[in-house]
């Protein structure tokens, strides 16, 4: 009888000790987290995509994961328009969006290439936004679209060689995996006023104003505002603008907020 009591209690901890090593990911406090490889590996992404996001309960994020009461689905469907891309939520390597056609605007450029795709329902409604911009004088150029995950990749390798340091050009160049340009949500736009560049000072043009104001009625957002910096983490960019259908464009831009703090600030 002792025995038998003295198998079920261990039979129990046994499941209980493997039951948690399986839920808790093998994260080594030493290592900075955007060097942690291990545990994003072992995703299995048929399931589950992305990764959830790695909260603190510190000043920024101020729940935990599986705590955000808002969108909890959509922000980790890869399918989603609502899908949540930063450097805590990366896009496996050879994720390529299923419905990239070209947008029918005006480019910077004339050369037939990646970077003019969108998916059709962000690529139709910026149309549509720069149809109105256009009606209301406010003449809008597309600079840069889609970009795969090998593009992203090579251009993160310039940024660091020009700028020194990886850490230095992942300020303003996401590392590949980590950029929306590869979800074909988003688009870099330019004017101009400001010879057609991505430059911080496009964020002082009328063009800059206007997107500002209106970009959510085309269910757009400027992901990268002045200001937030310390959630977004990465530099101010006026010129990027995301698709991320119009209900949570709204929000977003009613509350002043980015989506880091819609998903998961307790505001
Ligand atoms: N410049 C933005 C962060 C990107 O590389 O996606
Ligand atoms: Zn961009």
């Amino acid at each position: 009888m002792f025995k038998k009591f003295i198998v079920i209690i261990v039979t129990i901890t046994l499941f209980i000790t493997i039951g948690c090593s399986r839920i808790t990911p093998p994260v080594d406090a030493n290592i900075p987290q955007d060097k942690q490889t291990g545990p994003q590996e072992d995703q299995d992404s048929s399931t589950n995509p992305l990764p959830p996001p790695e909260t603190e309960n510190s000043d920024t994020f101020m729940l935990k994961i599986g705590e955000a009461t808002k969108d909890t689905i959509s922000y980790r469907d890869i399918a989603s328009v609502a899908v949540l891309v930063n450097k805590q939520n990366e896009l496996p390597s050879d994720y390529v969006p299923p419905d990239l056609v070209e947008v029918n605007i005006p480019f910077t450029f004339k050369e037939k290439v990646e970077k003019r795709l969108m998916r059709q329902e962000a690529a139709e409604k910026l149309a549509e936004l720069f149809a109105v911009a256009k009606k209301e004088n406010i003449i809008l150029y597309g600079v840069s679209g889609y970009r795969s995950y090998q593009t992203q990749k090579s251009l993160f390798a310039y940024f660091t060689q020009r700028d020194g340091s990886e850490e230095k050009a992942n300020l303003i160049s996401a590392r590949p995996g980590e950029s929306e340009h590869q979800t074909g949500l988003a688009m870099d736009i330019s004017s101009q006023s400001v010879n057609f560049g991505l430059v911080e000072n496009f964020g002082d043009t009328k063009e800059y104003a206007w997107l500002k104001d209106n970009a959510h009625n085309f269910g757009y957002v400027i992901r990268y505002p002045k200001g937030k910096e310390h959630i977004t983490e990465y530099s101010y960019e006026p010129w990027h603008l995301r698709y991320i259908g119009k209900d949570l464009a709204t929000k977003l831009y009613e509350e002043k907020i980015t989506y880091e703090e819609y998903l998961f600030f307790k505001i």
